[in-house]
């Protein structure tokens, strides 16, 4: 039995000697002091030993058990010092290699806006802020649709479940930009050169040229003498300066019962030409604006006097142009966060 627990003593403070890592040294530790470990298989023995035996084997045993046991402790701590020192030589690199250069760029509906914006600044127009929850008076019956109109049915919203807080009126998504107009006839006196950009929303059947949730560019334009002649050279002027000198567009006339009279602002299709396919639903040309003279009621509305004063107003769809300028062909995709809609716009 002594000359056993000598050659375990030996062969395991060898292995000791020898291991390089933590990991060994925890493997040395379980085979000698683990349960059927070395030292566990050898205890059991000692019930057979004669006591004689015994009186030197049992001292040489605890002797060999803490021997081996501190050697491991101090290989452990000979090896956590080499980990310390190669840490300390070590740097880390944060840049982690090249990264790939990523240009991004504006929403092609912002930056197709703040262009708008411009354009309309340099003619001395001044944006207004208006709410994109707004009271029905403000976005249908000051505009000369009364509940119940039929045409309140081409601009169906989302109602908000509450009434308002001044004059107790129904609440809902504003269907328009028009809402700005009852706002900016009654806070200036003519001559009157205001816009509003901003979010309108509908209940609507989505399709290529339809979104529920979509911008708006309004224009205001109140002064004596202004004519049909003046919309159409601004719808123009604004046009050209958009898709160049080569836009076709066309005026229709169309019912708005807040104008008196009314057009529709065309852009030829420049996915068809004007054959007709899905994006403009067959017809050859996007419906891009509404359009008209500001009936006489809207004005009286505002506190401005129809028999000195005349007016035109404007409501362009942002994301239709911008379809037509980049040649997207559908409207959804503005929202969609497709990251295509950012490459080369
Ligand atoms: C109006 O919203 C009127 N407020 C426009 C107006 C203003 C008329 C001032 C007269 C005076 P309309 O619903 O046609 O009209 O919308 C105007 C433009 O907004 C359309 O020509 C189109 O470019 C855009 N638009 C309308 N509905 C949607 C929709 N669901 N998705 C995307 N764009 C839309």
């Amino acid at each position: 039995m002594e000359e056993k627990l000598k050659q375990i003593q030996q062969d395991y403070l060898n292995k000791i000697n020898s291991s390089k890592s933590l990991k060994e040294l925890d493997t040395i530790f379980i085979d000698l002091f683990g349960k059927n470990g070395e030292v566990d298989l050898l205890s059991h023995q000692f019930k057979n030993l004669p006591k004689d035996e015994l009186k030197t084997v049992g001292p040489l045993f605890n002797q060999i058990k803490q021997e081996l046991e501190k050697a491991i402790n101090d290989k452990r701590l000979t090896i956590n010092e080499l980990i310390y020192k190669a840490l300390e030589n070590e740097t880390l690199d944060i840049k982690g290699g090249k990264i790939k250069d990523r240009k991004g760029h504006m929403h092609p509906l912002t930056a197709f806006e703040e262009q708008t914006a411009k354009i309309f600044n340099k003619l001395g127009f001044v944006q207004i802020d208006a709410p994109l929850i707004d009271t029905d008076h403000n976005n249908f019956e000051v505009l000369n649709i009364p509940e119940n109109h039929p045409a309140r049915d081409l601009w169906d919203t989302l109602y908000i479940d509450q009434k308002s807080k001044i004059k107790n009126q129904k609440l809902l998504l504003r269907t328009h930009t028009s809402n700005s107009q009852i706002r900016a006839l009654k806070s200036s006196k003519p001559p009157i050169r205001l816009m509003n950009i901003g979010r309108c929303f509908r209940y609507e059947a989505v399709d290529a040229r339809h979104e529920h949730t979509f911008e708006q560019f309004e224009i205001i334009y109140v002064d004596k003498k202004v004519s049909m002649a003046n919309l159409q050279y601004l719808s123009e002027y604004f046009l050209k300066a958009i898709f160049g000198e080569d836009i076709k567009a066309r005026l229709k006339p169309k019912y708005y019962p807040f104008v008196e009279p009314g057009v529709g602002v065309d852009g030829l299709c420049i996915f068809c030409k004007g054959k007709g396919c899905k994006v403009c639903g067959g017809i050859g040309w996007l419906e891009l604006a509404g359009a008209g003279m500001i009936h006489p009621n809207v004005l009286r509305a505002g506190g401005i006097d129809p028999k000195e004063y005349s007016g035109i107003a404007w409501g362009f769809g942002p994301a239709r142009m911008a379809m037509i300028k980049y040649g997207i062909e559908d409207i959804r995709v503005f929202n969609s966060g497709d990251l295509k809609l950012y490459e080369n716009k």
